[in-house]
């Protein structure tokens, strides 16, 4: 039976549509696929045993990872880009002692001490760190250390520039330095910002930040005499021509009136 010339059309139509909508919902299946799938960091072992840990022990009673969980503590989604590994991993161990000082207002919320073994720690981390490069389109708002991707910005492998090295490691999560364009305010370490003042010299410096168990008890910072296993090493992260220039930076570190 011959078709009235309008049911034609209208078939011609149906047609043409469903194949162009197709073709857009393959196209943007596959970019999806790309953006979502192909670009999601790899999940190991340690990034599930992480998650497993970071269940186990509530976590998200007190903090949010992802706008999810409670809001009596930090969000954690950029925490490793935020803080750097090291200053984790010393909250993860001592939460007390580093928690107690982090706001140094008079609103003051510690953490207990959840008595996590290494291996948590490291998994934790592990775990904390892929979060950390998932895209979140920029959530928590204000993770200003993020670039657009979501990804902590790339620092240039091998600089010995001082002022890279120091926002790379993160030495601004425990240090206050207000000097020579850096502008960090962390209160779990010693002042760095009039280091010149100390006297410690270059060899001294270098001990110190590539390993801060060498230095004997007697010549820490006063006050910070109990704190000295917050500092982690840095040798194994840093060259030795890193490490000296890094050293002499901050031994002339001076205070600008
Ligand atoms: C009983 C509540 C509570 C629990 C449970 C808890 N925390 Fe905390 N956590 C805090 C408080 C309070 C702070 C310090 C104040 C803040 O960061 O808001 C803190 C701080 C932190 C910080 C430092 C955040 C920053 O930006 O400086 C990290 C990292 C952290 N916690 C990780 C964890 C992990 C991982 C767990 C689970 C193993 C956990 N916390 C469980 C209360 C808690
Ligand atoms: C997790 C916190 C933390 C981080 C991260 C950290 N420090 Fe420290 N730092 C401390 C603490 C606590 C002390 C005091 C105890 C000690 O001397 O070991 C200290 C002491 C120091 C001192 C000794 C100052 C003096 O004259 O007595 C220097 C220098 C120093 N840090 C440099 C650095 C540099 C450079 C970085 C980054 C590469 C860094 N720190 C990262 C916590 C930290």
């Amino acid at each position: 039976m011959e078709l009235p010339k309008d049911a034609k059309r209208a078939k011609g139509w149906l047609i043409w549509t469903s194949v162009v909508m197709i073709a857009i919902f393959l196209g943007l299946t596959f970019q999806s696929y790309f953006y979502v799938i192909k670009k999601e960091p790899k999940v190991t072992d340690a990034v599930a045993a992480g998650n497993r840990v970071f269940h186990d022990n509530n976590c998200m009673d007190c903090h949010t990872i992802l706008g999810d969980g409670a809001y009596y503590a930090a969000d954690l989604t950029k925490v490793i880009s935020k803080r750097g590994q090291g200053f984790v991993r010393a909250v993860l161990k001592d939460p007390p002692k580093i928690t107690r000082d982090l706001w140094p207002g008079k609103y003051k919320r510690v953490m207990p001490n959840l008595h996590l073994t290494n291996q948590n720690i490291n998994n934790l981390i592990a775990f904390l760190t892929w979060i950390g490069e998932l895209d979140t389109n920029g959530w928590p708002p204000g993770s200003k250390v993020l670039s657009s991707k979501g990804k902590a910005k790339p620092l240039q492998e091998g600089t010995t520039s001082p002022v890279s090295l120091i926002k790379k490691l993160n030495c601004g999560a425990c240090h206050t330095i207000q000097t020579q364009g850096l502008n960090t305010a962390g209160v779990i370490g010693p002042n760095l910002s009039n280091e010149s003042a100390r006297n410690r010299g270059v060899d001294w410096l270098v001990k110190q930040i590539g390993n801060p168990a060498s230095i004997p008890d007697n010549e820490v910072a006063k006050g910070y005499e109990g704190k000295r296993m917050l500092m982690p090493a840095f040798k194994n992260q840093l060259t030795a021509d890193q490490l000296k220039s890094l050293a002499t930076f901050i031994n002339n570190l001076k205070e600008e009136k």
